[in-house]
């Protein structure tokens, strides 16, 4: 069940692996470097006694290399106690010091011993008696971000754990009790889940969990049920969750839609903990979000602006609270995570409620953290995302962005009914254009199979389709290790045009011919001036767009639809390309080198 459990977890990081088990003798562990597989392979070689209780933990290294060594669990307490750790903790070096001193001695380079080592230390002190109230303890003595799981010889039954800035859930089952990082480490097991809140500990034995503070104090959690199931976390006949996740995008556009607006064209959040009042009365909105989830908010940003005729910032999370930013109650943050854990976005989140500011978050994962710390809530239903590139969460976040833009523009009077029922007809059309795209993904699967000996792709854009051209250069990097660059199209001028060579590959987002502005124009523009200097260019465009084709050696067309929505379509032949590429290229896709999918440390 633990193996199990850490397959469905192995995408949020696989630099190791381990488990460990309670038996009649003690505590077994079993630990090794590299991906789930070779751990599987060691309990083959040395089987592990039958046991009903046992903890697991696949390790995205930060203190020490991804060695067997540093690998979890890590015991203490002679053997008798075994834990499990994410995230940092910040003050290890000093507890270490005078855990040291007392003669403990140290078999890791890692943080988490050090957090096993001083629980040991500190159950003994107490009388060797009260795991709970040990963790509680030292729960208090550690500082940063952790969640950690005990088990100990003496207590059969019982696992503990504790919560500070790192996810972790508890599932409920039938006589049988779970916790993992996210609820797909027990979707095998039980749909029903509680949350927990921060600095919290729970105490689980098969049919209790209880939950206190750092102190010992009770604390409730909020009990949720799932609204997936296990066959959504697999890959459904599709050779990797990357490509099952491209396909699932007709379904993520159209499930986040789904419900949102009434036949007045009214729109609904999931959660509002701000006065409408309030909202109406925002200045300005900064986006605050990493890496893919970033450029769904870049795209967003031109939308929102024009819908509601409010400034939009889009600030990458880490960056933020290190620049002073001038925020006050009349701004309202807009976080987008898939996870809702990234801890750069959480940690900025916070600094922006500090300075008064009101948080609304989209998120992909119910009972996550950022949600639950936010003023409003607007969740993407895109279903559990599996593979480290983020897909489908990129498109749905894409749309839950259009519902906030589309209801602040409500409340605010800037657009009539009329208007946004339009947007929202338009929006409701894109799951089917969708699908006509992957439809024909041949086309660009042959094509990406036919670069996989490149070095180097340029991706350019205008507009929306800037941060399109950045989405398509992230997934390329990230899945196929190319060096990959998108760029605002109208900025080459200014340099990269020097990258440009005989045979250089430059993909174009090219905007919609169709309208009175100029943008296709000045795209065409752009595609002339690197095809004078030799570049390959292969063009994204849209249906009925015939002049592009001269000036391309490889078009492909995406549906008509209004200039703000192109970006849901023109994205999918840029994921479809980097993941056939990749493929091709004998890579894991699902799992890319140095990566892991929720990124729970600063
Ligand atoms: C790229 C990717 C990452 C995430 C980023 C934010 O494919 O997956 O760039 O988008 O780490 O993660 P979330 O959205 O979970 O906050």
């Amino acid at each position: 069940m633990v193996l199990e459990g850490l397959r469905r977890l192995e995408y949020r990081g696989y630099d190791s692996a381990g488990v460990a088990v309670l038996t009649d003798q003690g505590i077994e562990a079993r630990k090794k470097s590299g991906k789930l597989a070779n751990l599987i392979g060691v309990i083959e070689e040395e089987p592990l006694s039958a046991s009903l209780t046992g903890i697991g933990h696949t390790r995205w290294a930060t203190h020490g290399g991804p060695t067997d060594q540093n690998a979890h669990p890590h015991l203490a307490d002679d053997g008798a106690l075994a834990v499990i750790h994410n995230g940092i903790i910040e003050n290890f070096a000093e507890i270490k010091q005078e855990l040291l001193a007392k003669g403990h001695t140290f078999l890791s380079e890692t943080d988490t011993e050090v957090a096993a080592v001083l629980l040991g230390d500190i159950y003994r002190a107490e009388g060797g008696q009260d795991l709970t109230k040990s963790l509680q303890i030292a729960s208090r003595k550690l500082e940063g971000a952790f969640t950690l799981l005990a088990v100990h010889r003496d207590h059969p039954g019982v696992v503990v754990a504790s919560r500070r800035n790192s996810p972790l859930v508890v599932g409920l089952g039938e006589n049988e009790n779970f916790l993992g990082s996210d609820v797909s480490g027990f979707i095998d097991f039980t749909r029903r889940a509680v949350e927990l809140g921060q600095d919290q500990i729970v105490t689980i034995t098969p049919d209790a969990h209880e939950i206190t503070d750092f102190f010992g104090n009770p604390a409730e959690g909020k009990e949720f049920t799932v609204d997936w199931d296990a066959a959504a976390a697999e890959k459904g006949g599709y050779d990797s969750f990357m490509a099952k996740e491209i396909h699932d995008q007709p379904a993520a556009v159209a499930d986040t839609l789904l419900g949102r607006a009434d036949a007045e064209g009214r729109l609904t959040l999931d959660e509002l903990r701000i006065d409408p009042q309030e909202l109406k009365g925002i200045s300005k909105i900064i986006v605050l979000a990493c890496g893919t989830s970033a450029y769904a908010g870049s795209v967003a940003k031109y939308a929102i602006e024009s819908w509601c005729r409010i400034p939009v910032e889009v600030e990458l999370s880490h960056e933020f609270r290190y620049r002073e930013p001038i925020v006050d109650e009349k701004t309202l943050i807009v976080s987008i995570s898939q996870s809702g854990e990234t801890m750069d976005t959480l940690m900025a989140v916070r600094y922006a409620k500090e300075q008064g500011a009101k948080t609304l978050s989209i998120c992909n994962t119910n009972g996550s953290t950022i949600p639950r710390e936010s003023d409003a809530v607007l969740y993407t239903h895109a279903g559990p995302e599996i593979a480290v590139a983020s897909t489908k969460a990129f498109l749905a976040q894409i749309t839950a962005t259009y519902i906030l833009g589309l209801y602040l523009a409500h409340l605010r009077g800037n657009l009539f009914t009329g208007q946004i029922k339009d947007i929202l007809a338009d929006l409701g059309k894109i799951p089917a254009k969708i699908q006509d795209i992957l439809d024909r993904e041949d086309e660009i699967k042959d094509l990406a199979v036919s670069m996989a000996e490149n070095q180097s792709v340029l991706f350019l854009g205008r507009h929306v389709g800037y941060p399109v051209a950045m989405e398509g250069a992230l997934k390329l990097k990230e899945i196929a290790y190319i060096h990959a660059e998108g760029f605002a199209a109208g900025e080459l001028k200014h340099g990269p045009i020097a990258l440009i060579d005989d045979g250089q590959p430059v993909f174009v987002v090219v905007p919609s011919p169709r309208g009175r502005d100029s943008l296709h124009s000045k795209v065409v523009s752009n595609i002339q001036e690197v095809r004078a200097r030799g570049a390959k260019t292969l063009v994204i465009a849209e249906q009925g767009d015939e002049a592009v084709k001269q000036y391309a050696e490889f078009v492909f067309y995406v549906p008509e639809t209004p200039t703000l929505l192109m970006p849901l379509l023109a994205t999918v032949p840029l994921q479809i390309f980097a993941c056939e590429l990749a493929t091709a290229k004998g890579f894991d896709v699902d799992q890319p080198r140095n990566l892991a999918k929720s990124v729970t440390v600063e």
